[in-house]
């Protein structure tokens, strides 16, 4: 089944955020000083629960979802996640599910997660600096623990890895390429993110930006790189290969060169709101037509009309005026 929106994009992945808490306090996404002791973060029973988020899944897959990544927050701060895990990997039609994550609690989870059928995870780490590190990350957590992490879901055979890297200038552009040393030849591939004007909270300015074709400049006087074919359209990630054969890294450029041109994404939040856009003001409420006893049918001709209906394009839209305006929060809905 093909769905499309206004702009003839197919319905392809569902990001699904579980929780809008995280053990970290990045600098770039949950900053302290907002996400404070008296910040209010969602109640339990405002959460859709793992049962709701398996029937809404079951139905967008019947709409043309193949692709489904669970995030938050920080997903693995939510109860039994397996449980999800295993609802979702039952649903015939899911291709690629995979999850994203600082790491942190990997050590504990990777086995129960594996056994529950989760494929592959993509892992946060911005810098092996240990101070650069704790300053991103502002919770304490140093560079062995998520590495930690690391080697606990390759254990379980959690494959292929990746990680993930936001760039901030001034706070970690001088630690990109040991971060690209280190993954090189291991198979773990790196990618490299633009800092995004995700949210309201986190101070971006263009002047913030490393782009991409510095980091892989950067990278490439090192360890020559040559660009790669995308592994399927609408990739997010733009590959550069290494010329030695020591595998690959990627690049995230939302900011200097956007992709929305072929963006399959529909996010749904924690408390049941879906997103057509990572940079949306507001969502569409799901999470009341579930608990008023709609039936499968009915559910499926809403989520309908909302991708139908859907234009969005921010990043190709992007100005530094459209940074000043309401967004909802990274740390809300995902990656
Ligand atoms: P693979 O399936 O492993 O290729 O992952 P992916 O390419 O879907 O990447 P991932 O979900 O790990 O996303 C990496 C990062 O890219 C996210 O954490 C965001 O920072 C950014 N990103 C992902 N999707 C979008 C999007 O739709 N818009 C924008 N602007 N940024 C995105
Ligand atoms: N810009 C770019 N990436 C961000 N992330 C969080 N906030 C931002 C931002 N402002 C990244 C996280 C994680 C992924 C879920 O999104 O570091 O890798
Ligand atoms: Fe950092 Fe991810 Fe937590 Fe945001 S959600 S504070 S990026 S670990
Ligand atoms: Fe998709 Fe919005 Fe990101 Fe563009 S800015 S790629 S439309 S989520």
């Amino acid at each position: 089944m093909t769905l499309n929106d206004r702009l003839d994009r197919p319905l392809r992945d569902l990001r699904i955020s579980v929780t809008d808490r995280c053990n970290f306090r990045c600098v770039y996404c949950m900053p302290r000083e907002v996400f404070g002791p008296d910040y209010q973060f969602l109640e339990r029973d405002e959460l859709l629960t793992y049962e709701e988020i398996a029937r809404v899944t079951r139905v967008l897959v019947g709409l043309g979802v193949e692709k489904v990544r669970i995030t938050g927050g920080e997903p693995l701060v939510r109860r039994d996640l397996d449980r999800l895990i295993g609802a979702i990997r039952a649903i015939p039609g899911v291709r690629d599910l995979t999850l994203t994550t600082n790491g942190s609690l990997l050590r504990a989870q990777a086995k129960r997660l594996a056994a529950a059928g989760l494929q592959r995870v993509t892992v946060s780490l911005d810098s092996l600096d240990d101070a650069v590190f704790r300053a991103m990350n502002d919770a304490g957590v140093g560079v062995a623990t998520v590495l930690d992490g690391i080697a606990a879901a390759r254990e379980a055979g959690l494959w292929p890895i990746k990680v993930n890297a936001v760039v901030k200038r001034g706070l970690n552009d001088h630690t990109v390429v040991d971060l690209a040393r280190h993954f090189r030849g291991t198979g773990i591939i790196v990618r490299f993110i633009e800092f995004m004007d995700v949210g309201t909270t986190n101070g971006w300015r263009l002047d913030h930006v490393v782009t991409g074709r510095e980091i892989v400049e950067m990278i490439g006087r090192e360890f020559p790189l040559e660009p790669a074919e995308a592994n399927y359209r609408g990739e997010v990630a733009q590959r550069w290969r290494y010329v030695d054969g020591a595998g690959e890294i990627g690049v995230i450029t939302s900011i200097s060169q956007p992709f929305c041109g072929d963006c399959t994404r529909l996010r749904l939040s924690p408390e049941g709101q879906l997103y057509t856009c990572l940079f949306g003001a507001k969502g569409h409420d799901l999470r009341g037509l579930l608990r008023s006893g709609a039936s499968d049918a009915e559910v499926e001709a809403f989520v309908a009309s909302v991708w139908r209906g859907r234009s969005d394009r921010y990043s190709e839209e992007r100005t530094e005026a459209t940074a000043g305006l309401p967004k909802v929060e990274m740390s809300h809905i995902g990656g």
